[in-house]
């Protein structure tokens, strides 16, 4: 590994596979539909993808319910697709990380059906976390502990014998018990398995599971942790201390033994982590120089419409990340939060505040993960309640993550807008109204949201690997974020009023200037 790896200054694009490209005209995107449009990736100036999971699965939670890590689920295609999306992404310099889901399988695992049939007490139950109830008496429908799942509902399900096991997701997804050694040895093998098929990384689903305390106590958040537990738009745990299904430090060991194996491939194969936790000092210990290369900071994401927010949220992370030597990374959307048009308010203002933070974010110093659909602008879509497939929506009743997974519009004036092949909507029905947004339309309008993001990239080309890792917080007022990072000084308005530009020559804006920046606006100047 060099200091210039490539994964320390990358903007990687998150493909969620179902969503992204449909070749066969089933309705769902698959492998050949991305290797289809690497150019339009080529073009939009990224350097690397990462694919959500394309494993063999039921499909309970859209792939991260796995039950062969070792192929390709033929809803998204074969090995051999594989095979060509990386040699063509690698023709056209895009990396290429895939998803790894340790923390559970799915149901339909050969582990788990030998589990089930085997019986309680065998050691095929020793893979996962089978507990009896606390009383024996097996119609006592009392599971063996409080904790909860994260999509709603007890962490604990039962089988006929009247065992429990433990799912800290759906259903069909029962944690393993990381403590059998046969765990962490299959999952050394299907590390290896695909690094030699060449793929360049790994995404780490769930990275601060895997281990739960012994003993299995009970959380212990109060009721109010527990509201805002569920009350949140994210996947993540709010209060790790209460709850110790997380964060373990036995974890750390798993990622130690990764590194090593990583290592030992050419050319700075990397991986990153889904660890939600607390703060910037905890997650700064999942990318210690011996585990993991990168950790999402999922607290850029969270941060209000606050200049004094991102201000905190930047001198945090970066001082953590300083303390172990790591390369930060900053992410404002994923395919499990509601996107960041949306959240910053939606319409003419959510759009031009989304520019804005997206622009403020590729200034920094690390990598920047964008998810699809973000450079088209595309807001959260209230899914009609008939056409809910998320796992959490349908266990709790409440909307869920549906709305962003919409599949893209491509081209055309009406659904499945270039999609895939065929007329009908897609798994989840686009909106009749994006024909503007499809990226055919917008490629064409140097004001519009993909025009932008072509641009952003393409200048942030210009210094990302050369204008280091210090940023120097510039006080321009309190709604306004102001940031020197090499040459650049990138600044970002808050407020509800235009405010002075500080010096320099305008790079790039991230909407109209007038005789300042105008509210909802950032630029980078020189
Ligand atoms: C995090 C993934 O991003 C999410 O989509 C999934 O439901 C959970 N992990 C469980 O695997």
């Amino acid at each position: 590994m060099t200091d210039e790896a490539w994964w320390r200054h990358a903007v990687c694009y998150q493909v969620y596979v179902r969503s992204f490209a449909d070749s066969d005209g089933d309705g769902i995107g698959d492998l050949p539909g991305i290797t289809s449009r690497l150019p339009y990736l080529a073009e939009l100036g990224v350097d690397a993808v990462w694919i959500t999971p394309f494993y063999t699965s039921p499909q309970h939670d859209h792939g991260y319910d796995v039950a062969d890590y070792r192929d390709v689920d033929p809803l998204f295609g074969k090995l051999a697709d594989l095979d060509t999306l990386l040699e063509q992404a690698h023709a056209h310099g895009i990396r290429v990380i895939v998803d790894l889901v340790p923390n559970h399988t799915s149901e339909d695992h050969d582990w788990f059906r030998a589990a089930l049939a085997a019986g309680p007490g065998s050691p095929e139950r020793g893979r996962y976390l089978f507990r009896d109830g606390p009383d024996a008496v097996p119609s006592d429908a009392v599971p063996p502990n409080n904790w909860e799942s994260v999509f709603g509902g007890s962490a604990w399900a039962r089988v006929p014998d009247g065992q429990w096991y433990l799912h800290l997701f759906d259903a069909t997804q029962p944690d393993l018990d990381w403590r059998n050694p046969e765990v962490p040895a299959m999952f050394e093998d299907v590390l290896r398995f695909w690094l030699d098929r060449g793929v360049d990384g790994f995404r780490i689903d769930v990275a601060h599971g895997l281990f739960k305390e012994p003993g299995l106590p009970d959380q212990r958040l109060t009721d109010a942790e527990r509201e805002a537990n569920l009350a949140a738009d994210l996947l993540g745990p709010q209060h790790p201390e209460h709850e110790p299904m997380w964060d373990q430090p036995e974890v750390h060991d798993v990622y130690r033994a990764w590194r090593r194996i990583l290592d030992s491939y050419p050319d700075d194969r990397m991986a990153v982590g889904e660890a939600w936790t607390r703060d910037a000092a905890s997650l700064a210990r999942y990318v210690r120089p011996d585990e993991l290369h990168q950790s999402f900071n999922f607290h850029w994401l969270s941060a209000d419409w606050s200049a004094a927010q991102f201000a905190a949220v930047i001198t945090e992370t970066l001082a953590a990340v300083a303390l172990v030597g790591g390369s930060p990374t900053w992410v404002l959307s994923n395919h499990d939060v509601i996107r960041h048009v949306t959240r910053y308010g939606g319409g003419t203002v959510g759009l031009a505040r989304a520019r804005a933070a997206t622009m403020t974010m590729l200034a920094l110093p690390g990598s920047s993960y964008l998810y699809q659909g973000e450079e088209l602008g595309l807001e959260e879509v209230d899914v009609d309640r008939a056409h809910w497939q998320d796992p959490q929506a349908l266990t709790t009743g409440k909307p869920g993550r549906d709305g962003c997974r919409v599949p893209l519009p491509w081209s055309g004036d009406a659904p499945p807008f270039g999609f895939g092949p065929g007329s009908d909507q897609p798994w989840i029905p686009q909106p009749a109204g994006w024909s503007s947004l499809t990226a055919e339309a917008q490629a064409e309008d140097a004001e519009s949201t993909l025009a932008f993001y072509r641009r952003a990239l393409s200048a942030r080309r210009t210094f990302a690997t050369t204008a280091g890792d210090q940023v120097e917080l510039l006080d321009l007022g309190a709604k306004v974020l102001t940031f020197r990072r090499g040459p650049v000084t990138a600044v970002l308005n808050c407020g509800t009023t235009t405010v002075a530009m500080p010096d320099g020559t305008v790079l790039l804006a991230s909407g109209p200037l007038d005789d300042g920046l105008p509210p909802d606006t950032a630029a980078w100047l020189v």
